[in-house]
This record gives C-alpha cells, sequence and structure tokens, in this order.
C-alpha cells in the first residue's frame, strides 16, 4: 500500500541521451539508455505526482496514466519541451546524459568516404539544467554529474553553477554505476551534506532521490 505522498505535484524528469545529427544517417550520441530515469518517473507516479518524462532515444516504454512520455532525439528539441512546461513544476530532476556539443552543420546528404581523415565542426548546446537554475523559482532542482574523476569536486562545481539544490554524483569508476546497468550507486550533495549510499537496483536509488527530495519539500 503506497502513500501517495507526492499527490498534487507536478515532476519534470529528463532522461536517456541525445543524438546530434551530423548528416541523414548518422548522429554523436552516448551510452544512456533511460532506465535511470524511466526509474525515477515511474516512482514518482507511483508516489502520485503528475510526472512530465521527456527522453532522448531509448528502448523503453513507460504506461501510466501518471506519466506523459516526450520523446525527443537532440539536446536542442530536449530544451525547447522542457521550457514548455519547466514554469508549471514543483520539482525537476535532470538524468539525462545531455551532448554538451552538436555538429555545426548538418550535412543536407550522407557524407561520402573520401580522405583518410575527415575534420567535423562542433559547436557547444545550450545547457538545459544550467537554464534551469538561471529560470528558477518555486522549484526544487535537482541535477545528475556523472563524472570519471575527482568526483565530488566536480558534482559540487555543477552544484553551485547550474545554481541547483542537490546534485546525484555517480561515477564510472564504482563497478554497477553509470550508463546502460540495472544498478547504480549514488551520492547525494547539497550545499551542506553529502548522503553515500550503497549499490542498488536503478529503482531503488529512485526511491533514495524521491525519499530525499521529499524531505525537503514537504514539511
Ligand atoms: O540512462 P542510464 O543508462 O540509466 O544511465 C544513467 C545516467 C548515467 C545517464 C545518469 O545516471 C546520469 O548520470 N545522468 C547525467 C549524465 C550527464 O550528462 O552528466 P553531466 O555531468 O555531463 O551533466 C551534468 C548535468 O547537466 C546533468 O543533470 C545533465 O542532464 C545536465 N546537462 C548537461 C549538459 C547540457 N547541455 N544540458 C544539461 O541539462
Amino acid at each position: 500500500d503506497i502513500k501517495e505522498t507526492l499527490a498534487g505535484k507536478t515532476v519534470l524528469i529528463t532522461a536517456g541521451p541525445t543524438y546530434e545529427a551530423i548528416d541523414p544517417v548518422r548522429f554523436i550520441g552516448n551510452h544512456s539508455s533511460g532506465k535511470m530515469g524511466f526509474s525515477l518517473a515511474e516512482e514518482a507516479a507511483k508516489r502520485g505526482a503528475k510526472v512530465i518524462l521527456i527522453s532522448g532515444p531509448s528502448a523503453l516504454n513507460i504506461e501510466n496514466e501518471n506519466i506523459t512520455l516526450i520523446r525527443v532525439t537532440s539536446s536542442k528539441e530536449m530544451f525547447t519541451k522542457v521550457f514548455e512546461f519547466y514554469e508549471t513544476v514543483d520539482i525537476a530532476i535532470a538524468s539525462a546524459a545531455v551532448a554538451d556539443y552538436a555538429p555545426k552543420e548538418i550535412a543536407a546528404q550522407k557524407i561520402k568516404k573520401s580522405d583518410n581523415s575527415m575534420f567535423l565542426e562542433l559547436v557547444k548546446n545550450p545547457d538545459i539544467l544550467k537554464t534551469m537554475g538561471e529560470k528558477k523559482s518555486h522549484q526544487f532542482l535537482v541535477g545528475f554529474a556523472l563524472e570519471t574523476n575527482n568526483e565530488e569536486e566536480n558534482a559540487k562545481e555543477k552544484l553551485t553553477k547550474k545554481n541547483l539544490d542537490a546534485i546525484v554524483l555517480n561515477s564510472l569508476q564504482d563497478e554497477g554505476a553509470g550508463f546502460k546497468k540495472d544498478t547504480n550507486q549514488i551520492k547525494i550533495i547539497t550545499k551542506s551534506e553529502i548522503l553515500d549510499f550503497t549499490l542498488k537496483s536503478k529503482k531503488a536509488v529512485a526511491k533514495d532521490i524521491l525519499d530525499f527530495v521529499e524531505s525537503k519539500i514537504l514539511k
């Protein structure tokens, strides 16, 4: 019997990778499966929240009357969708692995194989989470940090720079954490605390994250 602790709340969740087109058949992407974000969406919905799940390309599907699933491809599309909803949400959690750069131009035709090397110019994508931080008013804003080294330091820097209430750190140094796997190992970092969690299923990690958010916003 689940208590609907988030009834009346709206939660925005970003999930999955983004694909940045190079030409009609190729893209720059990453290994995110969407599992972490979809687990968060499912758990928030179970708790009675209205969930807006904005996901990059993922093989996962979810059918739940509390969840509106919006599928996008590129980081620019994700950006646009996020800010269609951001003002109206109570909680936003950014678990998507958004590409930091995209090809400057998308070739109209499939790029032909010719020289032994080729040069692809990339330009920086807008930072969705940083923009959410800049526009933050009543929202409780949670980011993720995927790190390979200097983990806590880098995560704390993102917490401050992006004006977040909390950041969920996962490290590729930890076996069982990160992309594709069914498990994750996280730390939740705020300005004043670091909560350390053990390795567990992404579904259980989603519970820990939402328990934490509830402990901050429900009085
Ligand atoms: O999908 P899975 O296979 O289950 O894997 C889950 C995960 C490893 C992708 C997830 O747990 C995770 O760590 N997500 C964040 C990955 C990431 O891109 O981290 P980052 O440290 O590069 O980015 C920091 C934060 O800024 C993230 O919240 C990211 O969503 C956000 N960001 C980054 C760049 C950008 N242009 N816009 C953003 O919003």
